[in-house]
């Protein structure tokens, strides 16, 4: 192979300019460049459970013997049980590697190439990602200035080529939720809407009970946010029947590992146990939205997920990130068209609530 024409003739020409997507750090990679020891930075970048997992998950895990065997490809126990918590048959469920593989594999399954997917911006990156990869074309809608979704732009945007609809909710990253008559309204298009509930146990508010009726709405759901299992990575979505065997076709052998399914099952069993956490998680939401508005500089956005997104009105908010990540505090920070200057901050034990608004007071 000549030098000056490497291996780059052969990789797919849509993707030789791909950006990849930018996954959260490790705290690991913060050795020596925080005033902390690592093991004590607070994580507030990810939307992650600060409460951990079940316990029992842990107990389970600790005696599970049979790591030397795949997992049971067909997904039977696991689809009987997410049904049983949805309210749905078995038939509905697909599980995945993270709810993030089932967006893939549902683009993978619906777009030819130059296929239009509608993504309501600003919102989940994974949306942008995974068309670009699928050789799709996105089709960004910004949202009103209270970051609500312009049901009409959607609509209007609507032509031979748009085959699926994203919509996340609560949308990451503002918190947003989505009226039901406007939800019904886009399932009226008739395209595949794919409505990401991944922080449904925040807000209690679901499509659910739609899946049934609508041939063209998926709901995706994971246990990576409430049930304390993002390193496990877990999540299932909600499919009319025949888009369900569709998915099960084209989907990877064995991609929920044997470890993920034990520690649903065991979530499961420990609901109430799980939910207390996350009723930690919503009470905290409220306390720390309200010490957030009390600093000057910043503006916090209501939510209804286990984050707030704040616009910082003074100063720089790349500066904050910085300097809250010298105290051992990761945040997540934005710089994109709608969201220039501002960061997000997930909801964190009261512990971690205090210690980020002391820091937050003295840096500015
Ligand atoms: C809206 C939304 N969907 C999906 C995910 C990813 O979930 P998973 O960990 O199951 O891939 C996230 C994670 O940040 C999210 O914000």
């Amino acid at each position: 192979m000549s030098e000056d024409k490497g291996i780059e003739k052969y990789i797919r020409s849509d993707l030789a300019g791909f950006g990849g997507y930018s996954a959260r750090i490790s705290p690991d990679t913060l050795e020596g460049k925080v005033e902390v020891p690592v093991e004590n930075v607070i994580k507030l970048d990810a939307n992650e459970n600060p409460y951990g997992c079940s316990p029992e998950v842990i107990r389970a895990l600790v005696s599970y013997r049979d790591f030397n065997i795949y997992p049971d490809d067909g997904q039977t126990r696991l689809r009987k049980l997410l049904g049983g918590y949805c309210g749905v048959g078995a038939e509905h469920i697909v599980a995945g590697g993270g709810s993030n593989q089932l967006i893939d594999l549902i683009l993978r399954l619906f777009l030819n190439r130059g296929d239009e997917v509608i993504n309501c911006v600003p919102t989940f990156g994974i949306y942008k990602f995974s068309t670009d990869l699928c050789g799709g074309r996105l089709v960004e809608i910004p949202r009103r200035g209270d970051f609500s979704v312009d049901i009409e732009a959607v609509k209007a945007a609507v032509n031979k080529n748009t085959k699926v609809i994203f919509l996340a909710n609560p949308n990451n990253p503002t918190g947003t939720i989505i009226p039901e008559p406007e939800i019904l309204e886009i399932l009226d298009t008739g395209l595949v809407v794919v409505m990401d509930e991944a922080y449904y146990e925040f807000s209690r508010e679901t499509a659910a009970p739609l899946v049934g009726k609508y041939r063209n709405l998926i709901v995706l759901r994971t246990f990576s946010k409430w049930a304390g299992l993002a390193g496990l990575r877990v999540g299932y979505g909600l499919f009319p029947p025949e888009i369900a065997d569709y998915i099960l076709k084209i989907k990877i052998p064995y991609n929920v590992n044997v470890a993920a399914l034990v520690a649903v099952e065991e979530s499961m069993k420990d609901i109430e146990y799980l939910q207390s956490t996350v009723d930690k998680i919503i009470d905290e939401r409220e306390r720390l939205f309200g010490e957030l508005k009390k600093i000057d500089w910043l503006k916090p956005f209501p939510s209804k997920a286990n984050f707030i997104l704040c616009s910082v009105e003074k100063g720089d908010a790349r500066q904050v990130r910085q300097r809250l990540q010298e105290k051992g505090i990761m945040v997540r920070y934005f710089d994109e068209p709608r969201l220039k200057n501002f960061i997000r901050i997930s909801v964190g034990k009261p512990e971690h609530t205090d210690t980020l608004i002391e820091v937050l007071r003295k840096i500015q």
